[in-house]
């Protein structure tokens, strides 16, 4: 009998289907991936490859985003209740109101929202492109950033923006690694290099040392979860404090086994990434569950936020 990770990997064949995973999954689901990583890249890579059905492991809102990108495909999630404490921050008739009151102002939204959300927003962006989006947009046009507050107020120091209102929403896992998680690492990892999300509330503190690339004399690096990726392989350093979800550092390890790699809080973990498992991913195929759709009218007004951002990134 063989092991259900060899079923999937059948399964997909027969179902011309291919497993996009994202960053913060479990381990055994990061292996039966034919690809892992951010938003930005797996938004990209829906679009792009040839299989009829995709698999999104990870939360609603990215599958979400692929139905819109790739709306011939089937895309199936493994637990539809994989939601994500950000994107609920914010409500589409709060997002409405919160535009009559700023007219003429531009919506840029992250993409940790509902296709609900998109389709209300002039640009939509990532991690990875929220401060080239923002620097895209006419430096006298007023700004509404929305969900995440931290990144919010990251991306404005970045750019130097000041007339961007940022709405008060963040996710809770980030939200918890806080300043004192940092500090803590800094004194315990001598020779630590640090990479650090955006959505973490740590940033606050370090707001005005981290254009310096420095923080208390330690090599600081704010970015989306590929970027982590890419900067820890091309590091010299060997040590790394990683502030972000803890799913990550599986696939850091793996890809760097000489470098060693801590989170910065044991406590980051996301319950709504860790819901998908490979039980679920072997249901999913089997069973063709559950499949993700967008109303058309919202799908069409959300493309075009989503097709502003890839222009730009
Ligand atoms: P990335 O776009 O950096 O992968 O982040 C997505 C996310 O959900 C962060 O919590
Ligand atoms: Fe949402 Fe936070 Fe989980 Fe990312 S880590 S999916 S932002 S709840």
């Amino acid at each position: 009998m063989d092991g259900l990770a060899d079923q999937i990997r059948r399964l997909k064949e027969e179902r011309d289907a291919v497993i996009l995973a994202h960053n913060y999954q479990v381990p055994e689901v990061q292996d039966v991936a034919d690809i892992v990583g951010d938003s930005l890249n797996l938004s990209r890579q829906a679009a792009k490859v040839s299989q009829k059905v995709i698999v999104f492991c990870g939360v609603h809102f990215m599958a979400e985003t692929a139905a819109i990108i790739s709306p011939q495909k089937r895309v199936l999630i493994p637990d539809v209740e994989a939601g994500c404490s950000l994107s609920d921050s914010i409500t589409a008739e709060e997002l409405r109101e919160w535009k009559a009151k700023h007219p003429g102002a531009v919506a840029v939204g992250y993409v940790n929202t509902t296709a609900e959300i998109k389709a209300e927003l002039d640009y939509c962006c990532t991690s990875s492109n929220a401060v080239g989006v923002v620097r895209a947009i006419p430096a006298n046009r007023e700004i509404l950033f929305l969900p995440d507050m931290f990144l919010g107020s990251y991306v404005s120091r970045m750019t130097g923006r000041k007339n961007m209102r940022i709405w008060a929403g963040e996710c809770h896992v980030h939200a918890g690694i806080s300043a004192q998680d940092i500090d803590k690492k800094i004194r315990s990892m001598k020779d630590a290099e640090f990479v650090i999300h955006p959505e973490c509330s740590c940033t606050t503190p370090m707001l005005y040392d981290l254009a310096s690339g420095r923080y208390d004399g330690r090599p600081v690096s704010v970015l989306s979860t590929e970027g982590m990726m890419r900067h820890v392989t091309e590091s010299g350093s060997k040590n790394f404090v990683v502030a972000t979800e803890t799913g990550i550092l599986y696939r850091m390890r793996r890809q760097n086994p000489q470098k060693t790699f801590v989170a910065a809080s044991d406590r980051a973990e996301c319950q709504y990434m860790k819901m998908i498992t490979l039980e679920k991913v072997y249901r999913s195929l089997a069973e063709d569950r559950y499949h993700v759709t967008v109303k058309p009218d919202i799908a069409a007004k959300a493309r075009r936020a989503i097709d502003r951002m890839l222009a730009i990134s």
